[in-house]
């Protein structure tokens, strides 16, 4: 299928193209984000995107089974031969009517898509299945990542079951959550604690991959996003090929945004949707470069005129204020986040929005998503409270119908989650006290209680009172 997908620089006034057979994370004539771009004329996709229902049927083949691949021709970059595949993307979109009432949604109207169910427990495999598969077209043996925890847990995945690339992770040293470091560690990938923040570790693993001629796995590797396009084609699968209205996802370093809006701009060129949902991107308060760029800065895509001196102005005078990305959803505490000009693409494709919310909101929206009965980690509630917030402000209709992504597992970042249900408010202002958590507004408290019959009887009586 290699003739079909070539590179494309998305600088305005550039355009350069490239094979996929090459591997650049930069346009090298002017640095700007790659994106992979096909001839669809020459792919055979369906003509409906119930077509791809055949492909339940042939579950005995990997890439049929794959939630990726079973879309290979939406992502139609690689030849069969060369994908590396575990089955990722075997996830579920929930119709929350648990969570609907705290977002202020309608009955039926909430719906949870549960990326915490792929083999790494994020959302992250959809991607590194497509990286991995690059990383074998052009032959690399070494790969690496600069990581908050996902994306490190995900590629020493794939470096595990793939065997002829091996993996280098750079994660923040107290940066991340304890269930992705046990990860990165448990699955044998060669892990580098950097004494500094997500951002150090991206600006030294592109100089690191550049130095050595390593294989970069972040989501500036447009072959990444390819693959989280797929996301998009299972909630519309999920829902009867029928677009919702809205998807809420969190904002970090915006790959997922941009995938998605990649994925419905290409869905819309093929005559496969009409209209596309609105995509509503959650910010942290803590890490809001995102909102502040759209919101305050009103920059927009604008047709591929992007204003690049006043992004480059903004970072500047965030680095000047000496400003940092701070939150407990540590997942998403990046400053600069290194597609967002693919994400102002999505926004303005899509009519989307930016909005932030509070660590507060984050945890008690996580609460209310584990009671739900599937459980996230902080970032991905990020979704579910950022609609609540859009719903009171009367952007999103209560009647609408809205996806929200839940990226990650709860057993991700077991830490916050058992804080937030056993210390006392005191104890949580003391512990968050730099992330402004004052209560834990749907603590589930522990009983404890002594190994006794009569003790334990009197707790059960009670439970019920
Ligand atoms: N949710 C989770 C659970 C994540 O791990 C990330 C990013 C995001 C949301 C943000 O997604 O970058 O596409 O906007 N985690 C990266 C990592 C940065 O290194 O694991 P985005």
């Amino acid at each position: 299928m290699g003739d079909v997908a070539y590179q494309k620089c998305i600088g305005h006034g550039c355009g350069a193209e490239f094979s996929v057979r090459e591997s650049y994370f930069a346009c090298p004539r002017c640095g700007d984000l790659l994106d992979v771009r096909y001839r669809w004329d020459k792919v055979g996709v369906p003509t409906r995107l119930a077509g791809f229902e055949r492909r339940w049927a042939e579950r005995g083949r990997p890439l049929s089974f794959s939630g990726v691949w079973r879309f290979r021709e939406l992502l139609p970059f690689a030849p069969e031969a060369d994908i590396i595949t575990l089955g990722e993307g075997q996830t579920i979109l929930q119709q929350a009517d648990r969570v609907a009432p705290f977002a202020g949604m309608n009955p039926g109207q909430l719906y949870l898509q549960y990326e915490g169910l792929n083999p790494s427990g994020s959302f992250k495999d959809n991607g590194m299945t497509a990286a991995f598969t690059h990383a074998k077209m052009v032959g690399a043996k070494r790969a690496a990542c600069a990581s908050t925890g996902n994306t490190s847990a995900s590629m020493a995945v794939y470096a595990a079951i793939n065997r002829t690339i091996s993996g280098l992770v750079f994660v923040g040293s107290g940066k991340i959550a304890y269930g992705k470091l046990a990860q990165a560690l448990d699955y044998g990938v060669a892990t580098l604690q950097l004494k500094g923040d997500f951002d150090a570790c991206m600006a030294r693993v592109q100089q690191v991959a550049a130095k050595f001629g390593i294989y970069l796995m972040n989501s500036l590797n447009p072959f990444r996003l390819e693959g989280q396009k797929t996301i998009m084609y299972r909630v519309l699968e999920a829902l009867g090929w029928q677009a919702p209205d809205w998807i809420v996802v969190p904002g970090g370093n915006l790959g997922n945004s941009s995938a998605f809006g990649k994925a419905f701009i290409e869905l819309q060129e093929l005559g496969l949707i009409k209209k596309p949902p609105r995509i509503a991107i959650i910010n942290a308060a803590g890490a809001d470069t995102l909102y502040r760029v759209v919101n305050d800065e009103k920059l927009t895509w604008n047709g591929g005129r992007t204003d690049d001196a006043r992004i480059k102005a903004f970072y500047d005078r965030m680095d000047a204020e000496g400003r940092r990305a701070k939150t407990t959803a540590s997942a998403i505490e990046i400053n600069r986040p290194v597609n967002l000009k693919k994400c102002l693409r999505a926004l303005e494709a899509t009519g989307g929005v930016v909005e932030k919310v509070t660590d507060q909101e984050i945890l008690d929206a996580k609460a209310q998503v584990g009671r739900g009965g599937l459980g996230c980690e902080p970032a991905s509630a990020a979704s579910v409270a950022g609609t609540k917030k859009l719903v009171a402000r009367g952007v999103i209709d209560p009647g609408e119908r809205v996806v929200c992504i839940l990226t990650g597992h709860c057993l991700k970042d077991p830490n916050i989650t058992v804080n937030y249900h056993t210390r006392s408010d005191g104890e949580l202002q003391e512990l968050y006290k730099d992330y402004h958590v004052d209560r834990a507004s749907f603590a589930n408290r522990p009983v404890v209680v002594e190994d006794n019959m009569d003790a334990i009887v009197k707790v059960i009586e009670g439970l019920d009172q």
